[in-house]
């Protein structure tokens, strides 16, 4: 199946589904990555400058807990600027350690920028990227006996949903052996009033990246929606930390999709669901890592406390 043809797969059966919804993934191509960045730079938007911390001030601190004997891999799933990982990179580098890093990305414009980037700021950085789909790329590293470093940073995790979750780390305890380690970036609870403006920012840029998905549906699937005839809504329910964002139709309206052949109804005020961004608790993380097979080794936080790369081992 083409990728275009498993898009519109998807986009069938979420748009045909009592709750309509349009899963995360398909935030990210080239247009969406670049809304991203955007979100990224917003004041509202804490997790990237708490993870820019993090790998900032203790990335010595990471790098000492690592036990390899011999040149290793650091993979870095979803890799996107790579701005926050050159941070920990850099101290790799400056002490001379013998490794390759390799980043995958879905897009490949973000990743070819990734590279020029990295290589700009750290010339003797040994990389190694690859542009896809991370599951296909998990059958290649399986086959490869380097010791690893996987990197799930960003907060990524937040965007499964538990079922999701448990297969996700499936995979990655697959291309891992003893002794190999996976960092990942969790969005921990905090102030309500602090995630909710996150997700709802007041210029609208997490709504452009919303309704980015209706405009990628007319691009790439034939899709005839009238992007103005959306709304956006984010709610944060502190009970369990989920965030949940929708789109809103704003009219009754009927949408058609070329590559589906079909024509899709909404009522005033229909939702379609479009992203879980879960927030943990630290207790639920170790909970995580433990049902999954993995060891905890440490927690390393933001000076607020609000997100944590967490370090598990096999
Ligand atoms: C990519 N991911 C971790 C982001 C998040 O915070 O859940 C995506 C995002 N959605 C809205 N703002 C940012």
């Amino acid at each position: 199946m083409t990728d275009t043809q498993t898009f519109a797969r998807d986009i069938h059966k979420g748009l045909s589904a009592p709750l309509k919804h349009i899963s995360s993934k398909y935030f990210y191509d080239d247009i969406g990555s670049g809304i991203f960045q955007d979100i990224m730079k917003m004041p509202e938007y804490y997790p990237t400058p708490c993870e820019f911390e993090i790998l900032s001030l203790q990335g010595d601190n990471i790098i000492g807990k690592l036990n390899f004997d011999r040149p290793f891999q650091i993979v870095e799933f979803g890799a996107g600027d790579g701005i926050k990982t050159r941070q920990l990179l850099k101290k790799l580098v400056e002490r001379q350690v013998d490794f390759t890093y390799v980043p995958i990305d879905i897009s490949s414009k973000a990743i070819e920028e990734l590279e020029s980037n990295m290589l700009r700021h750290l010339p003797g950085l040994h990389i190694k990227p690859m542009i896809g789909n991370y599951f296909l790329m998990m059958e290649e590293l399986a086959a490869s006996k380097v010791p690893s470093l996987l990197l799930f940073l960003g907060g990524n995790i937040g965007n499964y949903e538990q079922h999701e979750v448990a297969h996700l780390l499936a995979d990655f305890r697959k291309c891992m052996n003893p002794g190999d380690y996976l960092l990942t970036g969790f969005d921990l609870q905090k102030n309500p009033a602090t995630i909710r403006c996150a997700y709802d920012d007041p210029r609208g840029i997490t709504k452009a990246f919303n309704i980015n998905l209706l405009h990628r549906i007319n691009r790439e699937l034939g899709g005839n929606f009238k992007t103005n005839q959306f709304d956006f809504y984010s709610h944060y329910n502190p009970v369990n930390g989920e965030v949940r964002s929708y789109l809103v139709s704003l009219v009754p309206q009927k949408v058609h999709v070329q590559h589906t052949d079909k024509c899709y109804d909404f009522d005033r005020h229909e939702l379609i669901w479009t992203e879980l961004s879960k927030k943990y608790t630290l207790a639920e993380i170790e909970d995580v890592a433990t049902a999954n097979g993995f060891n905890v080794v440490e927690h390393f936080m933001d000076c607020k406390n609000y997100f944590t790369d967490s370090l598990w081992t096999l």
